[in-house]
């Protein structure tokens, strides 16, 4: 784990209310491994440090996709090129492939797609197969790099097949080794009661409310079948029944 400050090389808005922002950070990004995140203080906006999961990692350059939700990000949000940003990471375990997996399906839903993206690239690059199951509420959509295999899902059927993305998933189960994915805890829940789902090994990564994101605070605390656990250091990704789902207050 690094403390560093990171330089904005870019920050663009890439769909409506959501910003990818481009950091120069060479000792975090050549650590990052998909599903981990980092933290970043906002300025004076924001008491805390907020927690970001890493989108991509190139050459020595961080890449952070977000949704502006408050002031933290809002100020993110507005950061220019060759500001400086108070960052530390790469914090928390990812995601992880089993040495036995070929096909592995990805499950998005929303700004979901953050850290999938970073581990469908680095999946793709070890010679795994990989379908992303990518569902959105409706047409604003983070454009996918070319070469992933999108199923795109809308809640109003504007792009793709319409309804909710866990409604695709059992249509895969029999193909993929493994399931990753990332959304709201409403979408975990569904996939907790996908009978197809049982006896599958499937990653998801939780997003809590962080205090200090590195074990001291025990904000993150959650309940599991194996006692309590803390999100930013045993997670932020879980498997998925492994939380308790109806002691999750989210
Ligand atoms: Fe402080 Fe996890 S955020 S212990």
């Amino acid at each position: 784990m690094k403390q560093v400050v990171a330089t904005v090389i870019s920050n663009k808005k890439v769909m409506p209310g959501a910003h990818l922002v481009w950091l120069d950070s060479p000792g975090i990004a050549t650590e990052a491994q998909p599903g981990q995140f980092v933290m970043v203080r906002c300025g004076e906006e924001t008491v805390l440090p907020r927690p970001f999961s890493i989108h991509q990692s190139d050459g020595g350059k961080l890449a952070l996709l977000f949704q502006i939700v408050g002031r933290g990000t809002t100020w993110l949000s507005r950061r220019g090129n060759g500001d400086g940003i108070d960052i530390f990471g790469p914090l928390g375990n990812g995601f992880s492939i089993h040495p036995d997996s070929q096909n592995l399906l990805l499950v998005a839903g929303g700004i979901g797609i953050a850290p999938l993206h970073f581990l469908a690239e680095d999946a793709l690059n070890s010679g795994h197969s990989v379908k992303l199951l990518y569902g959105t509420v409706n047409e604003d959509r983070y454009q996918v790099a070319p070469g992933i295999d999108v199923v795109a899902v809308t809640e109003n059927g504007s792009v793709g097949e319409e309804g909710m993305v866990t409604d695709l998933i059992a249509d895969y189960i029999e193909w993929a080794d493994q399931v990753f994915a990332c959304g709201p805890v409403p979408m975990y829940r569904a996939m907790a009661q996908i009978p197809e789902l049982e006896g599958k090994p499937v990653q998801i990564s939780l997003e809590v409310t962080m205090g200090c994101g590195r074990g001291v605070c025990y904000g993150c605390t959650l309940k599991t079948k194996q006692g309590l656990k803390l999100c930013c250091q045993d997670g932020p990704v879980f498997e998925l029944n492994e939380i308790l789902w109806d002691e999750l207050d989210y």
